[in-house]
């Protein structure tokens, strides 16, 4: 079980140099990511407790870290510690250690993982999953730094600084029962939540740029590129394993795509599906009376330029690639159309 558990300075990002750059670890230029760096940036020097909350793939974890990263205690351990991998029953004596003979096994005694991140930072992942009495030993580690190991009479004091997610709304848990509301609001002085990726569509291309650049950079001499249609059908899908799913996603198409183009062929059938619309955009039949055709086609024109940029949060050039047009096209329409000022647009945190 322990090998489950990784131990370590900042593990995944050894590679990026320091300075520690947030950009480079949290990519993204939609409103929600900005303001998103701007916080973790504003908490990262302080002492005080975050509770992360997004779906599954988000960034959570890139979060904690890059918390840590900026802190001061940036030099000492980053241990991460995920609630819902290691069984109820060990999770106490994982995370508190435990005295020889404490339980059948225990032959010698051992530090637990507060310990051993001890000056650092912990991050206690799922932590929704936490059982109700080891909830009531963290707060007591939340309060005066007090770690009881498994066995033991008396307490010893760490200091660690301690970062939670959860990918379930923790305060609906509260309302449930099943977590307790005094450590859920010690937890959450500073709550940091995380948008979806399919909130935040607008950032698509540049993680799939930021990945696809990854594979550039470990396989010198590799031309991989996205085509346009393939970017749409991207761009359309929901991504429910957010960040993660896109991450692996590129990963695949890479080792799919034969030459140096990633087109729409090797994409899975339901992503391509989902750029295609349902039922046709509008349905019009030519009446006795006749119709303006011109009035009707820049009418359509205008809604789908709208609605382009709705969805992708005012950022022209995507809203651009969205409707498959160049951006200097998509700017000479949005002109003739006269459609909402996109200076104010680009502000919006609409998606
Ligand atoms: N904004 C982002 N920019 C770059 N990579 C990201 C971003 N968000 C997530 N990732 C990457 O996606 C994967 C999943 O992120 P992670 O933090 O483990 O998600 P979570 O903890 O919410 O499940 C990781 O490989 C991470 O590096
Ligand atoms: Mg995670």
């Amino acid at each position: 079980m322990r090998s489950e558990i990784k131990v370590g300075l900042q593990p995944k990002y050894a590679e990026v140099e320091a300075p520690f750059a947030i950009e480079r670890a949290l990519v993204g230029e939609h409103p929600a990511i900005v303001k998103l760096r701007a916080l973790v940036e504003r908490v990262a020097p302080t002492e005080v407790t975050v509770l992360i909350t997004g779906e599954s793939g988000t960034g959570k974890e890139v979060v904690a870290q890059a918390i840590h990263s900026l802190s001061p205690r940036c030099n000492q351990p980053f241990v991460p510690v995920n609630c819902a991998a290691i069984p109820h029953d060990l999770l106490e004596s994982e995370m508190f250690g435990h005295e020889r003979g404490a339980f059948t096994g225990a032959a010698g005694s051992r530090h637990g993982l507060l310990t051993t991140a001890d000056r650092g930072t912990i991050f206690l992942d799922e932590i929704g999953e936490m059982p109700g009495a080891l909830q009531a030993k963290l707060l007591r580690v939340l309060e005066d730094g007090a770690v009881r190991p498994v066995g033991a009479d008396r307490a010893t004091r760490v200091n660690v600084r301690v970062i939670a997610a959860s990918n379930v709304d923790l305060g609906a848990a509260v309302a449930k029962g099943t977590f307790r509301e005094d450590l859920f609001y010690r937890l959450q002085v500073v709550p940091i939540v995380i948008a979806p990726v399919c909130e935040r569509r607008s950032d698509i291309p540049l993680l799939t740029e930021h990945f696809l650049e990854q594979i550039r950079d470990r396989t010198p001499g590799r031309e991989i590129a996205i085509s346009r249609e393939a970017m749409v059908a991207m761009w359309s899908y929901d991504w429910p394993g957010n960040v993660r799913e896109l991450e692996n996603m590129v990963e695949r198409l890479a080792i799919m795509c034969e030459g140096s183009i990633v087109d729409t062929s090797i994409l899975p059938e339901n992503m391509v599906a989902s750029a295609r619309p349902a039922t046709p955009p509008i349905a019009v039949k030519l009446k006795d009376g006749g119709l303006n055709l011109n009035n009707l086609v820049r009418e359509l024109e205008g809604r789908l330029i709208n609605d382009a940029l709705k969805q992708t949060g005012g950022n022209k050039q995507a809203a651009a690639r969205l409707l498959g047009l160049k951006r200097t096209t998509f700017s000479a329409k949005l002109r003739r159309c006269g459609v909402i000022a996109p200076a104010s647009l680009d502000e919006s945190e609409e998606d």
